[in-house]
This record gives structure tokens, sequence and C-alpha cells, in this order.
């Protein structure tokens, strides 16, 4: 193992490098009880090295000329996925694969698949329980890599191998080793260590390499027109008493309990500089109505209410400070548009219309209880000065890193010490980031094998990094999860009571039942996913829900496309094949009340409104063509139970893959919807 890791430090660093790195030792695993979780453990090989993290799937698309993972060269690469298919009884199975590449695939010791392109196995048995599954895979010699593992039964026909029949050991060292380097590597970007440690031997060209690392912090000006002094002075204190995920470190070590005076001289300094900025009254009846929408726009899954303190079991961020911390005009502005002054914000983008955002301010204005204590009278002269020498200004206006050692510097003297020890007296002058022991152990694992990684990235790993840290999941039911948001009925009750809504033709009818994230990759349209994710969508698929998909317009781009890539499908779809005109004549009529399976009853088609929307509202057809994927077409027509166990969306064929409409194509479902898909593909709005 440390054999290994040696021979790719050489391979990979420059020798300047090399030397540095040497004196942090990858720290020895703890102990960990076996325990099984959902998914599996995915290892590359490449350059004589090899690389575990976990996977949700067994599918992969890495564009010619990519890294397969951060951690390996780009070039020809091997990929093992390992895990065990949990089967709730006995049955017979097949598989089969798509590849670019060459595949192996053994389940329970023995080969039943193994070739290229598209590969099938005969039928095969699933014993009840765990059965042990082992899939191979070979880069090809050109062009992209690319996999995808189907299965199907008698009960159900071909479809991506669901995340939910996999489970794995999370304990084995080697997937262990895999995720603590990511951690680290994740750390070392989020908590921005290279704005005050000079780094640039280390770093990748600006705008290139791990995405994360060009995150901003948020830009100051009008600090003091924006926000209350005593708050100010309370989070520059410490920003982890008042938000637990803060990223930003406590810079000053002032006794526990106290207002450090440097944070009051700079809290000072800010309101010395804006005048306070007073707005109209909030009105006080606008609370109710401002806290249905708290409920019904799912701020509540990432929030505990404003009036709400103490311990949360969904960690949320709270905002029982909010009243303490904000002067009324800033906070709706804020609500409108939270990046405008901090790209990176994990806080999305509501679109609010001016009537929303002052209902909301109202709702968390008047609700907010916390306060701060007034701090000791600062003084804005030393204030002014500290600004320039305390490091704020590295992160907060990108200024150069001079305030601290550079980076190689504190690989000498390996991580222990400074912002990485464990106490006060060994921080020093070092500022806190209240780390964890496993934090400060991925640190130091990712400071003596990562730093290379830093140069390169992979948009599968990069998707699945943002959807956790920007709680996509609060909202979204993802792999068999449920959403945050649906488990806290009890708590949106009475906020909804109290502004109940007005029902009635045309009016939206729920709030939740959003669509879930599971296939997202394989469902949708890359470029249609970035714009409707980056919040710029012009037009809302589901108009029935009050809630919308908020914008996070940094991640957008990244999130989409690692998407595709993780379920194996590549960036640009492949090109159309010709249009039949007797088949779209058929998938008209196809869809239609005479002759049809009349589809046209839930689903508006452009202009043309559903005739019984409210059976089930469903999206319009006129969408169809610019989201969705041929393969999710397919097979989401075939069997819509398969993908979404709740949805009310009839089957139309029966078990052998037949239609009651035998006048076309001999009933053949699949024929069928092929003729609908190529007249969707035709209709214009
Ligand atoms: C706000 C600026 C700032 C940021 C951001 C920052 N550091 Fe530091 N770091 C310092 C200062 C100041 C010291 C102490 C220097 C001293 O004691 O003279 C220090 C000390 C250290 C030391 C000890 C160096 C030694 O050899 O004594 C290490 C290791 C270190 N930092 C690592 C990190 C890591 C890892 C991160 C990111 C998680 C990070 N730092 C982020 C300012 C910063
Ligand atoms: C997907 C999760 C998510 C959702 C949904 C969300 N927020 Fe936030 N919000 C955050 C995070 C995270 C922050 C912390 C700010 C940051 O990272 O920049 C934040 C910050 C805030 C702040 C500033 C808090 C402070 O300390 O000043 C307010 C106010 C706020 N959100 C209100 C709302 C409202 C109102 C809604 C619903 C319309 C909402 N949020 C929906 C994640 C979310
Ligand atoms: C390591 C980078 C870093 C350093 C150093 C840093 N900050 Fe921050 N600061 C952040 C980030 C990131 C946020 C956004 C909130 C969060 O996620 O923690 C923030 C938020 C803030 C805010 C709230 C701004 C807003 O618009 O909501 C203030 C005020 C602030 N910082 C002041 C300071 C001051 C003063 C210093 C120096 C004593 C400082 N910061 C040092 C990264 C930093
Ligand atoms: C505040 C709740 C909320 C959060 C947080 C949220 N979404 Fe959504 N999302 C929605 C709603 C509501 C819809 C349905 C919108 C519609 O169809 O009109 C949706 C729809 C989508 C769709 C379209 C799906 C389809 O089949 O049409 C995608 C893609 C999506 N969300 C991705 C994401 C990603 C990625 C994240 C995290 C970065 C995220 N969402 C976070 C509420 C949310
Ligand atoms: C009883 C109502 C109902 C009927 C009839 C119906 N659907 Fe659906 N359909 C739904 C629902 C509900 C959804 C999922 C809505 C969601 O994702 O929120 C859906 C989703 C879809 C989607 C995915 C659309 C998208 O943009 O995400 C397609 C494609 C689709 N249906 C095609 C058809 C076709 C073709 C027919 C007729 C053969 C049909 N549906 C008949 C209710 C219906």
């Amino acid at each position: 193992m440390k054999f290994a890791a040696c021979f790719v430090l050489i391979a990979f660093l420059s020798p300047s490098l090399r030397a540095q790195e040497g004196a942090v030792k990858t720290p020895a695993l703890t102990e960990a009880a076996p325990a099984l979780k959902p998914g599996l453990a995915l290892t590359f090989t490449a350059g004589g090295k090899s690389d575990t993290r976990t996977a949700r799937l067994v599918a992969l698309e890495v564009p010619a000329s990519q890294p397969a993972t951060p951690f390996l060269p780009a070039g020809p690469f091997a990929a093992k996925w390992e895990a065990d298919i949990v089967s709730d009884m006995r049955a017979e199975f097949r598989f089969a694969a798509e590849v670019q590449g060459a595949v192996k695939v053994v389940l329970n010791g023995a080969t039943i698949l193994e070739g290229s392109a598209r590969v099938e196995s005969p039928a095969v048995k699933l014993q009840k329980g765990a059965n042990k599954l082992a899939v191979e895979f070979t880069s090809p010699a050109k062009g992209d890599a690319l996999l995808r593992l189907l299965w199907a039964s008698k009960e159900f026909s071909w479809e991506p191998v669901p995340p939910t029949a996999f489970q794995h050991n999370v304990s084995a060292a080697d997937l262990r080793t895999g995720e603590r380097v990511r951690a680290g590597r994740l750390l070392f970007a989020e908590l921005r260590c290279a704005a005050c440690h000079e780094a640039a031997a280390l770093l990748p060209a600006r705008g290139e390499g791990l995405p994360e690392l060009a995150q901003d912090a948020p830009q100051f000006g009008e600090l003091g027109a924006k926000f209350n002094e005593p708050w100010l002075a309370a989070w520059i204190n410490d920003p982890h008493a008042i938000r637990p995920h803060a990223l930003m470190p406590k810079v000053f070590d002032g006794k526990p309990g106290q207002i450090d005076e440097r944070a009051a001289d700079l809290a000072a300094y800010f309101v010395s500089l804006g005048a306070r900025a007073e707005g109209q009254p909030l009105d006080g009846a606008l609370v109710p109505q401002g806290g249905a929408l708290f409920a019904d726009f799912g701020c509540i899954a990432c929030h505990t209410r404003p009036d709400a303190d103490g311990k949360d079991a969904h960690d949320r961020t709270p905002l029982a400070h909010v009243r303490a911390k904000w002067q009324t005009p800033a906070l709706t502005e804020y609500l409108k548009d939270p990046a405008k002054n901090f790209a990176w914000s994990r806080m999305p983008h509501f679109r609010l219309s001016d009537d929303e955002a002052a209902k909301l301010t109202a709702y968390l204005f008047l609700s907010a209880k916390r306060e701060f204590p007034a701090a000791p009278k600062g003084d804005a002269t030393r204030g002014a000065q500290l600004l320039a020498t305390s490091g704020c200004l590295n992160c907060h206006a990108g200024l150069p890193p001079t305030t601290a050692p550079a980076l190689a510097a504190t690989l000498k003297t390996g991580w222990t010490k400074g912002c990485l020890a464990p106490d006060a007296t060994a921080r020093g002058k070092a500022p806190d980031f209240a780390f964890t022991p496993a934090q400060r152990d991925a640190l130091a694992a990712f400071a003596a094998s990562g730093f290379a990684s830093l140069k390169q990235d992979a948009p599968a790993e990069f998707a699945e990094r943002q959807i956790a840290s920007l709680r996509c999941t609060a909202c979204h039911a993802r792999d068999g999860q449920a959403s945050v948001w649906s488990q806290l009925e009890n708590e949106m009750a009475p906020l909804q009571a109290a502004a109940p809504l007005e029902e009635g033709e045309g009016k939206p009818i729920a709030s939740t039942a959003l669509p879930q994230l599971t296939w997202l990759g394989e469902k949708l349209q890359p470029a249609w996913m970035v714009e409707f994710i980056a919040g710029h969508g012009k037009y809302k698929p589901r108009p029935w829900l009050i809630a919308r998909m908020p914008g996070f317009a940094a991640a957008a781009d990244g999130i989409a496309n690692g998407l595709a890539l993780e379920h194996g499908f590549p960036l640009t779809p492949a090109p159309a094949s010709a249009l039949a005109p007797e088949k779209v004549r058929a998938g008209e009529t196809l869809l239609g009340e005479n002759g049809g399976f009349n589809c046209l009853q839930c689903h508006a088609l452009g202009e043309r409104a559903a005739t019984a929307v409210f059976e089930a509202p469903a999206p319009n057809f006129a969408y169809v063509r610019e989201r969705l994927r041929k393969e999710y077409f397919d097979r989401w027509l075939l069997q819509p139970l398969r993908i979404d166990p709740e949805t009310k969306m009839p089957r139309f064929a029966d078990d052998d893959g037949k239609t009651p409409l035998t006048d076309f194509f001999d009933g053949k479902a699949s024929e069928q919807y092929d003729a609908i898909w190529q007249y969707l593909q035709t209709f214009k709005k």
C-alpha cells in the first residue's frame, strides 16, 4: 500500500512537491465494524494505481481523454463494481450490458456475461437474500468509455439495475480510504485553505481542476446598511455559534462565551461605513401568508422555523437570528437574489415576486426570536486596520494570500499544528474551523496523497458532491429515500392552516409529490436540465404545484452533465433516426380519444388542455422533445410503476408487451410507443 502510494507520487507530482508532501503521513484507519448501505464499491485502476469510491449504479460514461477519477491519470483504465444484489425472493433474472469497452459480469462466482457492444446473459437464478456481484470493465483503446448494466425478469422488462437493488460494506478499508481522501479534498476547497496559505504551485490554473476551488465568499459593501452591529460582532467572533455549517472560520481566539474585542472593532468599522436603511414598518397581517409560503415553497425543508431553537433531527439551517441580523429592506432584497453578492451561496434562487418576498420577510422577521447581547463598544479605526491584517479580505475580496505560512511550508511540519491543532493553545494565531476529529483525519489523508487530484475532476463526482452540499434531497426523494420535506407534515400543518389556500379550477392543487431525483441522468436531456437547475427554465413542467424548483446557478452545469455521465449517457444525444411518416400519423391517433389510449385526458398537448386534469395532472407533451431521452420514454411507458410506485400514470401494455389496440402494429406496445414518440418529435406548439 505504502509502496503504491510512493509510486504514484513519483509518476504524478513535480519533484519539489514530492519532497514537501513527504512530511504528512496518511493516518492509519480507525476501527470500524462492518456496516451495510445501499450502493456499490467501485474501484478504478490506471497507471498501476487504484482508487475506490461508492457508486449508485453500475454505469459510467467517461469521455475520451478525461480521467475516470480525480485520483488517477487520464487514459486507459479498468473499473470493478462490487456489491450484493439483494433479492426478496428466489427468482429468475436476465442481465444485459451496453458497452463501449469490454465487460465481464460475475454473479455468485459464475461468469454470466462477457463481451462488448450489447451483451445479454441467459436466465440466471438469484437466491433469496444477498447475491455476490462483481462487474469488471476495461475502457476501449480509443473513444469514450461507456457501460450500463440492465436487468429484466418475468415481472418487468429491461431497466438499469436500480440503486436500491445493491448493498455493500461501507467499512471496507479500500473504500474508506478513497472516501476519506475525497472528504479532505473537498474540505480543502470549501474552507478555502489556499486563500491564506500561498499554494500556487500545488493548484491548477484558475477555472481548471476541482470546480469547488473557485468558490467565493460574500462580497463586502454596505454591511452596515444590511446588518446590525451586535450580530456582526457575534458572527465575526464565532460563525459556528450562529450557523452550524458555516464555512467561515473563527478568526479570533477570544475567551469562550465572550465577544473578542477585535470582532467588536470590525463590527464598529463596518457600521461606520454604511447608513442604516430603515424600511417601511412590516405589516403583521402578512405573517400567516408568509408562514404558509415558508411551508409550501419548501423553505422548511432546509431551514428550521424562525421561531424554533435547539437541535434539529434534519440538520437544517437555523433562521432564529434573522431579526437580530438583518435590516428589513436588505432581507427582502436578499431573498429575491441570494447569489447577488455570493455566487456560490448554498441558498437557492426562488424567483420570488415582490409580493411573495414581502410576505416571507414579514414572517421571518416578526417570528424570529434570537437576540445578541450588545458587544463591547468597538473602535472603528482599529477595525479598519484589523480588516487589512486578519485575512478577512483573502476570502472576501480574493486578495492574494500573505498572512499565513505558505502551504508548502505547512506540509513540511506536518498537518498537526495551527489550523489543524485539536485545541486552542496549540492553534496559536491560526483560525478555528471547528473541525471534528474525522475532518482532521481526512485533511491529513488528503495532504499525504491527494494534492495532484486538485488539478482534475470527474463530473459524476462533482454532481454527487453538490447534490449533498446543496441538499437537493431536502425536497426530492432519491434512491428509495423519502425527502426531508415529505416528513414535515406535522410542522407544516399549523403554518398552512393559518392561511388556507383558495380551492378551485386552475388553482394549484398540491405542494408535495415532486419528481424524484433517482433517474434524472437517464430521464432528461442535459441541455434542458442545465437551464432548469440554474433556474432559467422558461416554463414550469408541473404548473399545478405551488412549489417551484429554485435555481442553483453556480453548480447547474456540472450537476446536469455529471448526472448524465454517472448514468452512462453521453452529453450529446445520439443523432435521432429518421422519422417514418406512417408512424408519425399513427402516433397522433394513438394519443387521442378516438381509437387511441386517450393520453390527452391527463396530458395537455401544446395549447390543447388536458380533458380531465383533476384526474392526475401530468406534464404537457409539447415539452417531451426537448426534455426527455428516448430510453427513459420507452421504459416509462412500458412500466411507469417500476420507476415511480406512487404514480397515477397508467400502464397500457400487458406482461407480454401487448396493448388492446390491435389495429396498430399488431398491438405491439413498443412499436406503438415509438409511434407516439415520433409524433411528439414533430409536434410544434
Ligand atoms: C484566514 C486565513 C487562514 C485560512 C483560511 C487557513 N489558514 Fe491555516 N493558518 C493561518 C494562520 C494565521 C496560521 C498560523 C500561523 C502562525 O502561527 O504564525 C495557520 C497555520 C496553519 C498550519 C500550521 C502551520 C505550521 O507549520 O505551524 C497548518 C497546517 C494550516 N494552517 C493548515 C490549514 C488548512 C488545511 C486550511 C484549510 C482547512 C487552512 N490552514 C486555512 C491562516 C489560515
Ligand atoms: C436547498 C436548501 C434551501 C432552501 C430550499 C432554502 N434555503 Fe434559505 N438558505 C440555505 C442555506 C444553506 C443558507 C445559508 C447561506 C449560504 O450558504 O450562503 C440559507 C440562507 C437563508 C437566509 C439567510 C440566513 C442568514 O443567516 O442571514 C434566509 C433569510 C433564508 N435562507 C430564507 C429562505 C427562505 C424564505 C426560503 C424559501 C423561499 C429558503 N431560504 C429556502 C438553504 C436553503
Ligand atoms: C476562509 C475564508 C473566510 C475568511 C478568512 C473570512 N470569511 Fe467571512 N465568510 C466566509 C464565507 C464562506 C461566508 C459565507 C457564510 C458561510 O458559509 O460561512 C462568510 C460570511 C461573512 C459575513 C456575512 C456576510 C453576508 O453577506 O452574509 C461577514 C460579515 C463576514 N464573513 C466577515 C468576515 C470578517 C470580518 C472576516 C475577518 C475577521 C472574515 N469574514 C473572514 C469566508 C471567510
Ligand atoms: C425547495 C425544494 C427543491 C429543492 C431544494 C430542489 N428542487 Fe428540484 N424541483 C423542485 C420542484 C417543486 C420541482 C418540480 C417543478 C416543476 O416541474 O414545475 C423540481 C424539479 C426538478 C427537476 C425536473 C425534474 C423533472 O422530471 O421534470 C430537476 C432536474 C431538479 N428538480 C433537480 C434538482 C437538483 C439537482 C436540486 C439540488 C441542486 C434540486 N432539484 C433541489 C423543488 C426543489
Ligand atoms: C391518468 C392520467 C394519465 C394518462 C391517461 C397518461 N398519463 Fe402520462 N403521466 C401521468 C402522470 C401523473 C405523469 C408523471 C407526472 C410527473 O412526473 O409529475 C405522467 C408522465 C408522463 C411522461 C413523462 C413526461 C415528462 O415530461 O416528464 C410521458 C412521456 C407520458 N406520461 C406519456 C404518456 C402517454 C404516451 C400516455 C398515453 C399512452 C399517457 N402518458 C397517459 C399521467 C397520465
